[in-house]
């Protein structure tokens, strides 16, 4: 993962430096730093531990300026979270940052060692700046050195570069993760995605796999791996700066909690008419194209892999179209057999995770009838490389606990199952739909009044070390959404299974201190799901049953029955996930842990 952000221009770029990596800090939040070439040609290197507003801490105090430099926002994958794992890493005149993993590094590593090359981290980065300087030594020029030391690299990465005897220069490369370089009249900047550089420039020119540039205050020379210079406008991005506040909420997590209602009521403005889907809205022609579908295959990760899980219980339920959902990390290593007319689809908020667009780029070389995306973020690579996107329009959602990402992905969807049901259907349905979709936001008023239940039962929750979520039918996708969302912040050991599977193994787990939550929508599966808790209740696990089913509890029955309002079948997924973030956020705050950046984790997963 990692975010980079580099900038050379007329004044100091500290100040810029900073700006930028705090855009990117979704990307990673263990350590920070960044290294500038000073007036006197001298690399002067910033590092610390933690977030961005230590690094800004450390620069307030420091009295270096330059006009070029490279910053770094990590995610550890090799080499713990300290000081020394932190970037740039420096080797002689270079000074480097990485996003990616150098597969080789180890070989690497040893070869350097033996030419005596001292090695001050745990890092595989730090290869690339001894190889860079192993390589300057052999070749006469710049481009010859970086082309050498590419060569050797096996793995995914993004890099920026500084060399002090080029002191106006950032040299960059990219094979497999991302990289943009954005051009303003004064300046240039590299970075890792297209939101740190909206405030900068609407220019810019998206590295591709195994090219590189070098960089100059206003000027970019593009070269592919051959050392050949290539040609290509840059793009003018539509995106404006998304800088986003609390907006008076305590966290991002509860304010995108909160804006769901809004987001939904958008969605019916945009894209239902009153008793039908507006035509072509996952792109131009993409009715006629869904009309000819007879499979599809969902690949996405973490809680975009669940809102396809209940895409497909929608898909198979309207139409006679055979669906999978596949975790993008298994589907991108296996064999896949593709039947005619499948439309594969990557469901991403970021658009950035690099399992989903490994996925998508193996899809594209296979024999899939169309290439479809549901994205958050525009201009996105997962958006870029698809035939068909659809863009959730759910502005900036920061906290790494997805919530909002999620809705909105269901929303897409439920209108994607519809419109897939038209030709094959087994009756048609769109009206009733259409009708439910409108009667959320009312629907989702009465559901965040349960704020304060999921308070009482956060504070039931806080002390527990495991939870289990069940739920059958679509509402088993999200017993795992609501698994993952409690692990995710309150770091909870918190599994979500389908209620029948609680017999085959999870009931051994089930004591007086086991809460066990059941997700009930009032459904032909109710009697099922009544029949799996009392299994719990007899080993005196505590249940807790949220449905919109009337229930009458026996004396001394000590389940928790939350009420919750009345909804269409169809869109129970959407109302039944509502009190499970809520439920995590509430026993977030009574852990007190780090809410929208839960360690160890980051909002856009760039590497494998
Ligand atoms: C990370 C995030 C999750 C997200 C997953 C997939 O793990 O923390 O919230 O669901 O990546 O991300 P994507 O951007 O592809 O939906």
């Amino acid at each position: 993962m990692c975010g980079i952000f580099g900038a050379i221009s007329s004044e100091d770029v500290k100040k810029d430096l900073i700006e930028g990596l705090s855009k990117l800090e979704y990307r990673g939040y263990d350590s920070a730093g960044l290294s500038l070439i000073t007036s006197a040609s001298k690399i002067k290197r910033i590092r610390c531990t933690g977030k961005v507003k230590e690094l800004k801490k450390l620069l307030l105090k420091s009295k270096s300026k330059g006009k070029c430099g490279i910053a770094h926002t990590r995610w550890a994958t090799h080499g713990i979270p300290n000081l020394k794992n932190s970037h740039p890493h420096n080797s002689g005149p270079f000074s480097i940052v990485h996003n990616g993993i150098i597969e080789n590094s180890e070989e690497l590593k040893s070869s350097l060692l033996k030419k005596g090359y001292k090695f001050t981290s745990d890092t595989d980065s730090e290869v690339i700046a001894h190889l860079l300087t192993s390589c300057i030594k052999k070749n006469k020029d710049l481009l010859g050195t970086i082309l050498s030391a590419l060569d050797k690299l096996k793995g995914s990465f993004a890099l920026a570069i500084i060399y002090d005897k080029y002191p106006d220069n950032i040299i960059v490369a990219s094979n497999g993760s991302p990289l943009l370089i954005g051009i303003s009249k004064n300046a240039t900047y590299v970075a890792s995605d297209i939101h740190a550089l909206v405030s900068k420039t609407k220019k810019y020119i998206p590295l591709e796999d195994n090219e590189l540039a070098i960089v100059s205050r206003g000027n970019v020379i593009l070269y592919n791996k051959k050392g050949r210079k290539i040609s290509r406008p840059p793009l003018v991005t539509k995106q404006i700066d998304k800088t986003t506040s609390k907006r008076g909420f305590k966290h991002y997590m509860q304010k995108e909690i909160f804006e769901q209602k809004d987001i939904i009521s958008r969605v019916i403005k945009d894209r239902l008419g009153t008793k039908t889907i507006l035509p072509n809205i996952f792109g131009p022609k993409s009715d006629v194209m869904l009309k000819s579908i007879k499979h599809v295959h969902f690949v996405a990760c973490g809680t975009s892999y669940n809102a396809s899980l209940i895409a497909k219980y929608w898909i198979e339920e309207l139409s006679d179209i055979m669906c999978t959902a596949e975790i993008a990390s298994e589907y991108r290593y296996r064999t896949i057999n593709i039947p005619s007319d499948t439309l594969f689809v990557a469901i991403s908020q970021s658009g950035e995770t690099a399992d989903t667009i490994y996925s998508l780029k193996k899809a594209k070389t296979s024999n899939y009838k169309a290439i479809l995306s549901i994205c958050n973020v525009p201009e996105s690579t997962i958006t870029r490389l698809s035939d068909y996107s659809y863009l959730m329009q759910a502005g900036v959602e920061i906290s790494v606990a997805s919530t909002k990402a999620f809705t909105s992905q269901l929303i897409a969807l439920l209108l994607l199952s519809t419109i897939l049901s038209r030709s094959s259907g087994k009756y048609s349905i769109e009206a009733e739909i259409v009708k439910q979709i409108n009667s959320l936001p009312k629907i989702l008023d009465k559901t965040f009044k349960l704020e304060n239940d999921m308070k009482t039962m956060a504070k039931q929750f806080k002390n527990k070390h495991h939870t289990l979520f069940l739920g059958r039918g679509a509402s088993y996708p999200i017993a795992l959404e609501a698994a993952l969302k409690l692990k995710e912040i309150s770091y909870i050991h918190a599994e979500g299974y389908a209620a029948g599977e609680l017999k085959h193994g999870p009931l051994a787990l089930v004591d007086k201190d086991m809460p066990v939550v059941g997700l009930m929508p009032d459904n032909n599966l109710v009697n099922q799901v009544l029949s799996n808790l009392s299994e719990v209740k007899a080993r005196h696990g505590l249940v807790y049953i949220f449905t919109n089913k009337k229930m009458k509890l026996k004396r001394n029955d000590k389940t928790k029955i939350i009420k919750m309002p009345a909804c269409g079948h169809y869109i129970a997924p959407l109302v039944y996930v509502i009190p499970m973030q809520l439920l995590s956020y509430h026993v977030a705050i009574f852990k007190k842990t780090n809410i929208d950046q839960p360690r160890n984790l980051a909002k856009s997963v760039t590497v494998e």
